[in-house]
């Protein structure tokens, strides 16, 4: 029936299906019936909390009959093996940013979703944010003429976060580019229609013990004239969150004695410690992330349009028109990421894409290299592979 509720199996039981656990149990429309995961420990927990079956690996999860949709959180350098395996067994899937590393992967993923007739939804990332809808909707409207220049920027200490050595190498999706860049470019896009013509950008790797790019800046220009910069420091001291009302990525209002939490606590850790303080925040180990008073978002975005500017907040939109300045609302639901599981019910059961698709997730993809080969080149990099929302 199209109102029962998706059957979805996860592959990879880690920090990304943790952050996204909240939207599944909160949300009728979903039901957890089966997971894959390597560790005995993650099978044992995932089938004692939700009842299902846990497997150890994707190819027999993506061969249980239960399973209609599966959520793909394993590393990315995982993604194409488990989408293609997910997508040949029959099930739609959900495969967390980015897609993949390369775009040749991105590309056999694709084919496969279109050989199988199977949906291929690129999430979650911040471009299901609500308030990024909301700006959206506004800028398509046409009420405030063209959109002419998109500013987004973001200050982090993502790259003191516990990290697996992989996640240090940027030939192997490592660096801000591909787990944080993405975000921002799928936003950036989500705003300017997607098709993206050409990028000039910088990177800064400026910390040895941590090898891979930590920051970047970005030119980019969109077909329809309007451009957009895009700025991410993922070695920041400054938080740029408090320009977010203070308000963490998660939604969640900060801490101030969390700060320099992350730096102290890599102090004195060698890889094998740190890889392991990552896993201290999985599924069967770690927390829950704190309640969200708000909703996600990814550091402050500003779209300026003929007759107003736009500036994305957790709350919604705030407006600033000719003679008015008003405040938008997106009303906030009970836990964040709701706008994820809208787009893998309506990919499911009523077989109607989201702008999020796989086609979608390699243009994104081919951003983020053409950032990096415009940093390494010092020239621009012209876009082949763009697409706008479905
Ligand atoms: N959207 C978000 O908010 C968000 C947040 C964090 C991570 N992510 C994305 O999620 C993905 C995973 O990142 P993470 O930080 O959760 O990593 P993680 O290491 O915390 O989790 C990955 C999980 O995959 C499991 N795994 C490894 N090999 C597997 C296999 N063969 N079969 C099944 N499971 C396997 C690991 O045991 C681990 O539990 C990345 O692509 C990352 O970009 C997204």
């Amino acid at each position: 029936m199209t109102s029962d509720p998706v059957r979805l199996g996860v592959a990879g039981l880690g920090r990304a299906f943790m952050l996204t656990l909240p939207a599944f149990q909160a949300d009728p429309r979903v039901r957890l019936v089966a997971a894959a995961a390597p560790r005995e420990e993650s099978r044992t927990a995932f089938e004692a909390e939700f009842g299902g079956t846990g497997h150890a690996t994707v190819e027999a999860l993506a061969a249980d009959p239960q399973v209609e949709a599966i959520y793909v959180a394993t590393p990315h350098q995982m993604h194409a093996d488990h989408v293609i395996a997910s997508l040949e067994g029959g099930k739609h899937v959900l495969v967390d940013k980015p897609i993949s590393v390369s775009i040749e992967d991105a590309d056999r993923m694709v084919a496969a979703s279109r050989k199988t007739g199977c949906h291929l939804i690129v999430g979650p990332s911040h471009s299901f944010d609500a308030p990024v809808a909301l700006a959206r909707q506004m800028i398509e409207s046409g009420e405030f003429g063209n959109l002419r220049m998109v500013q987004a920027f973001n200050y982090t200490d993502f790259l003191y976060r516990p990290r697996r050595p992989e996640e240090l190498r940027t030939e192997e999706g490592g660096g801000v580019l591909f787990s944080q860049g993405i975000h921002q470019i799928d936003m950036v896009r989500l705003l300017c229609g997607g098709q993206a013509s050409q990028v000039f950008a910088m990177t800064g790797a400026w910390d040895p013990e941590r090898p891979t790019e930590g920051a970047y800046s970005a030119l980019v220009n969109f077909e329809g004239g309007a451009f957009a910069t895009l700025t991410y420091s993922g070695y920041a001291h400054f938080d740029s969150d408090i320009w977010m009302d203070n308000i963490g990525e998660l939604g969640a209002a900060k801490n101030a004695a969390d700060y320099g939490r992350a730096r102290a606590a890599l102090v004195g850790l060698d890889a094998d410690s740190e890889a392991r303080l990552k896993t201290t925040r999985t599924f069967g180990q770690g927390a829950l992330p704190a309640h969200a008073t708000r909703h996600e978002h990814f550091g402050p975005v500003i779209a300026l349009c003929d007759r107003a500017d736009l500036r994305l907040t957790p709350g919604g939109v705030e407006v600033f028109g000719d003679t008015e300045r008003r405040f938008v609302e997106a009303p906030v639901g009970p836990v964040p990421r709701k706008e994820v599981v809208d787009a893998l019910f309506d990919a499911v059961r009523l077989d109607r894409a989201p702008a999020q698709t796989g086609a979608w997730g390699l243009a994104s993809l081919e951003v983020c290299h053409a950032i990096l080969t415009s940093a390494e080149s010092g020239t621009p990099v012209a876009l082949t592979r763009q697409c706008g929302p479905t």
